[in-house]
């Protein structure tokens, strides 16, 4: 069983996912992951975003055992992994690495945007996650707080919708909902709660 789980930053997709995979049985990838680590290392290799080719080539080298997941959990990553997640030639990149993992036997969760929609668009299970964007820009300015990072609500509001607006509204693989897909909005949801909707929404399908 292949399940898809969308959802905009800090919905709560992540948390649903690993609970999920934790419940099933089944190996999860987070693809957020692979377009952070590859905003990470335009950063390091202080290449132009622009430079469609040469983010590209990062993307295609990236060794999913060696992403450093603390350093790809910043702000900076995440600003920079929107901005190449843009560029077609990247996204082209990385789909057979995904493509590879959903489709090892027995199954595999992935979430992400655009796993529905274009990674598996023949998952058996589809769920967008969605919450408010002030909901989402609180949770992820806690856990940055709680990381050290200082910045204020406001930045991560402003952040949020700028990253929101950018994903919805790129050309290729835009963020959306599949048409087949279940909402399931965590706005006034506890994690426990979120996941145990979440956990029945793919019993149902078995
Ligand atoms: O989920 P996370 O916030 O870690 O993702 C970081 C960025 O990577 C997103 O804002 C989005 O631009 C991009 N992304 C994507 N497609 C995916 C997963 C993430 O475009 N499947």
């Amino acid at each position: 069983m292949i399940i898809a789980v969308d959802g905009p930053l800090a919905s709560g997709k992540g948390t649903i996912a690993r609970a999920l995979a934790d419940h099933f049985g089944l190996p999860h990838l987070d693809t957020g992951s692979l377009y952070r680590a590859t905003g990470l290392a335009v950063i390091e290799a202080g290449i132009d975003p622009a430079d469609a080719g040469a983010c590209a080539r990062l993307a295609a080298q990236l060794d999913l055992a060696a992403i450093d997941e603390d350093r790809i959990r910043t702000a900076e990553a995440g600003a920079m992994a929107s901005r190449v997640a843009a560029i077609p030639q990247v996204r082209e990149a990385l789909f057979d690495l995904q493509r590879t993992f959903a489709t090892q036997p027995g199954g595999a969760i992935l979430d992400g945007r655009d796993i529905g929609t274009v990674i598996c668009p023949d998952a058996e299970v589809k769920l967008f996650v969605t919450a408010d964007a002030e909901t989402r820009a609180r949770r992820r300015w806690e856990e940055l707080r709680a990381k050290g990072e200082a910045l204020s609500f406001e930045t991560m509001l402003e952040q949020t919708r700028e990253r929101d607006a950018r994903d919805a509204e790129r050309t290729d693989a835009p963020m959306k909902p599949a048409d087949d897909a279940t909402l399931l909005d965590t706005s006034s949801l506890s994690i426990d709660a979120a996941v145990a909707t979440a956990i029945r929404i793919v019993e149902k399908r078995q």
